[in-house]
């Protein structure tokens, strides 16, 4: 999921070797203490149209050092584009994997209640956050399951790192209680509500094959997958 983000937020110079440099740096130094060194890679994003981005992402059996490694990507990837939500499905991987960083500001409202003060500027508006540094508070959700959400509806202009460029209104249950394994594999279960419920329901959807555009009316996305159709083969030209 992206958020219009304010200029500043813009990431750090982050380190990103190549490919080649990884596989190098494995091979010289596989493990110290037996604990793998910690190399991030910036992984490219599958856009739509995709039939990936329409593929059931399987659960995860184990959470190993390779989980571990391939949310470390995610999360870089997610820094990088900006985005404050990204499902392994958009990198390629078809498995029930998630991250998520609201990356609120350390002065704004931060409660994420969907007031439109503390969301990120997700519709926009920036107002009193214009001085505040984002707080990067990622999280990690493996096979997450929804197991509680409220009636009362909330609406969120939504965009989307797999459909870049466009953002629409999206109505989705206000607050929900997800069940979910976290870094480490500990089953965690948490209550979510403002950005972070919707979020997480938006990021949800796409282990299951579902991108926000399907929440919208059939006119709109199909003109949102014709453009984004054409602006592939002009890249590809
Ligand atoms: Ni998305």
């Amino acid at each position: 999921m992206t958020a219009q983000l304010p200029p500043h937020s813009a990431p750090d110079a982050a380190f990103s070797p190549t490919s080649a440099e990884i596989c190098d740096f494995r091979a010289l130094d596989p493990a110290r203490d037996g604990s793998y060194l910690i190399i991030m890679a910036i992984r490219p994003i599958i856009t739509a149209p995709d039939p990936l981005l329409k593929q059931v992402s399987a659960p995860v059996k184990a959470v190993t050092d390779e989980t571990r490694a391939l949310m470390d990507d995610m999360l870089e990837t997610m820094y990088d584009a900006p985005g404050i939500g990204l499902a392994a499905i958009q990198v390629g991987v078809p498995q029930r994997i998630l991250v998520i960083d609201l990356q609120q500001p350390s002065n704004g409202d931060g409660d994420g209640d969907g007031d439109g003060d503390g969301d990120g500027g997700i519709d926009g508006i920036n107002d009193e956050r214009d001085d505040a540094e984002p707080v990067r508070n990622p999280q990690y959700f493996i096979n997450p399951e929804i197991i509680k959400s409220s009636d009362d509806v909330a609406t969120y202009q939504e965009g989307c790192l797999s459909v870049p460029e466009f953002f629409e209104d999206v109505d989705r249950p206000a607050t929900c209680t997800v069940k979910y394994l976290d870094y480490d594999g500990n089953e965690q279960v948490q209550d979510m509500d403002g950005l972070m419920a919707t979020c997480i329901q938006h990021e949800m959807d796409h282990l299951n094959g579902i991108l926000f555009v399907d929440h919208l009316s059939r006119l709109k996305r199909n003109m949102i997958l014709k453009k984004l159709k054409k602006q592939k083969a002009l890249n590809a030209a």
